[in-house]
């Protein structure tokens, strides 16, 4: 006879040191599964995972309580139909085509270059530290238009921000930090929309100030809580996504050197670093009516927590799920940053996220900015770096040795 292996506890130590045993046990013996811990039905299949983000029964009204109170109001990711339809072609245009190529290339390679400068003469640097949490966040604080001196206080806001999100043990201290970042982000920028409004520029908050949504203007709440989006949902996630790529193709160095000698692979192995290590590991969903998955039936307004760390590695929908493979055949870069992509790290459906194309293009510059400067790489302690994080994962630190190019002013070690 043989005996089911316990479900996993996705509140424990073990679950957040490495998620994807436990994943593999839910996805073979408990594809739906409720969680007491955090009283939601944990779902683990690609199959189940695609349609929970593609199926309009699928709502997102668990934000009202998951992200409302941190944003303090309505963002996008909460929405439907037409308002979500509506407020999302505002920003919408700024992250894709012409406007990301001509308007905003340039002050994404001008953000990594900055960042570089700092550490281009260093023997070792710890890319998570000085380059990944930093990118990201200073590109959408200059797209919006806002002042880059007070970085710092940015990412603690958006990392207290998305604390409240991730906040599956329901922490009240977390909670707390959330509520306070989201009312100190709030006051900071109530006077910069007051100033934008009067004297619109070429920025993104200013186009916040002065859209009109069906004839009327955005309240300020709206826009400061539209800002707090951006900067959580733009910085954390493509952060965690830079630090995993390198940590994924340093610990391949035979990728790695493919990368470096063919800059046009940097898209397909941004989308299997996605796919392998994906920086958002779960989402929500809110049924509005009783749905079957596999494995059972979803009652109407339970909690379904969609499991994409797990989905993303579904051996019924990739070959050899847990191998990084830059040129695996099952996954295709073309798509891969759209919403008929064919892994789930940025949602499907609707609510895709509207700044895959914006990572993507942060990616590539970091990448090829990263390996021009730096002719060689390597740990600096001998070894790769785990993830942390549940809800939201990715290398905590990234210490690399370095070797600087012929522009660099250090001579080349022995
Ligand atoms: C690799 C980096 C990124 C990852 C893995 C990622 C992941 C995601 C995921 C999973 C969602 C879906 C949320 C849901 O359906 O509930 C989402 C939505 C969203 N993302 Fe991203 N994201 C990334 C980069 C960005 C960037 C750079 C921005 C730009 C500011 C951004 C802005 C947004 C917004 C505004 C939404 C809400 C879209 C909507 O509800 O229509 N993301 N993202």
């Amino acid at each position: 006879m043989t005996t089911l292996p316990q479900p996993p506890d996705i509140l424990s130590p073990e679950f957040a040191a490495d998620p994807y045993p436990a994943y593999r046990i839910l996805r073979a013996h408990y594809p739906l599964f409720h969680d007491p811990g955090t009283d939601s039905f944990l779902i683990s299949r690609y199959g189940d995972v695609a349609r929970a983000f593609r199926d309009p029964v699928f709502t997102s009204d668990n934000y009202a309580w998951q992200l409302e109170p941190a944003h303090g109001g309505r963002t996008l990711p909460q929405m439907s139909g037409r308002e979500h339809a509506v407020r999302r072609a505002l920003v919408a245009p700024a992250f894709r085509g012409r406007e990301l190529r001509e308007k905003f290339l340039p002050v994404i390679e001008r953000n990594a270059r900055e960042l570089i400068d700092t550490f281009r003469d260093a023997a070792e640097t710890d890319l998570v530290a000085r380059f990944a949490t930093r990118f990201p966040i200073n590109v959408i604080v200059d797209m919006l238009g806002l002042d880059r001196a007070d970085h710092d206080r940015f990412h603690s806001w958006y990392a207290s921000v998305v604390g409240f999100l991730a906040n599956l043990a329901q922490d009240p201290e977390t909670a707390d930090a959330g509520l306070r970042a989201g009312r100190e982000l709030s006051a900071y920028l109530l006077p910069i929309i007051r100033e934008r409004r009067a004297t619109p520029g070429d920025d993104l908050l200013s186009r916040l100030c002065t859209a009109e949504v069906d004839g009327t203007r955005m309240s300020d709440q709206d826009i400061t809580s539209f800002v707090s989006l951006l900067l959580s949902a733009g910085g954390e996630t493509t952060d965690k996504a830079l630090a995993a790529l390198f940590r994924n193709l340093l610990a391949h160095p035979d990728q790695l050197a493919a990368v470096r000698a063919d800059r046009s692979l940097i898209p397909a192995a941004l989308a299997e670093s996605l796919r392998y290590t994906p920086p958002v590991q779960m989402i929500m969903r809110q049924p509005a009516a009783e749905v079957t998955l596999s494995g059972g039936t979803v009652p109407a307004g339970a909690t379904v927590t969609c499991l994409i760390g797990s989905a993303n590695r579904d051996e019924r929908h990739y070959a050899r799920p847990d191998t990084f493979h830059v040129l695996r055949g099952d996954l295709t870069p073309a798509t891969a940053f759209s919403a008929a992509a064919d892994h789930v790290a940025f949602a499907l459906g609707r609510h895709f996220c509207v700044g895959a194309l914006l990572a993507k293009t942060e990616v590539e510059v970091a990448v090829n900015q990263l390996l021009d400067a730096f002719p060689a790489m390597d740990f600096a302690e001998g070894t790769a770096p785990a993830d942390a994080g549940v809800f939201t994962r990715g290398p905590e630190r990234l210490r690399v040795r370095l070797v600087p190019g012929d522009d660099g002013t250090r001579a080349r070690e022995a």
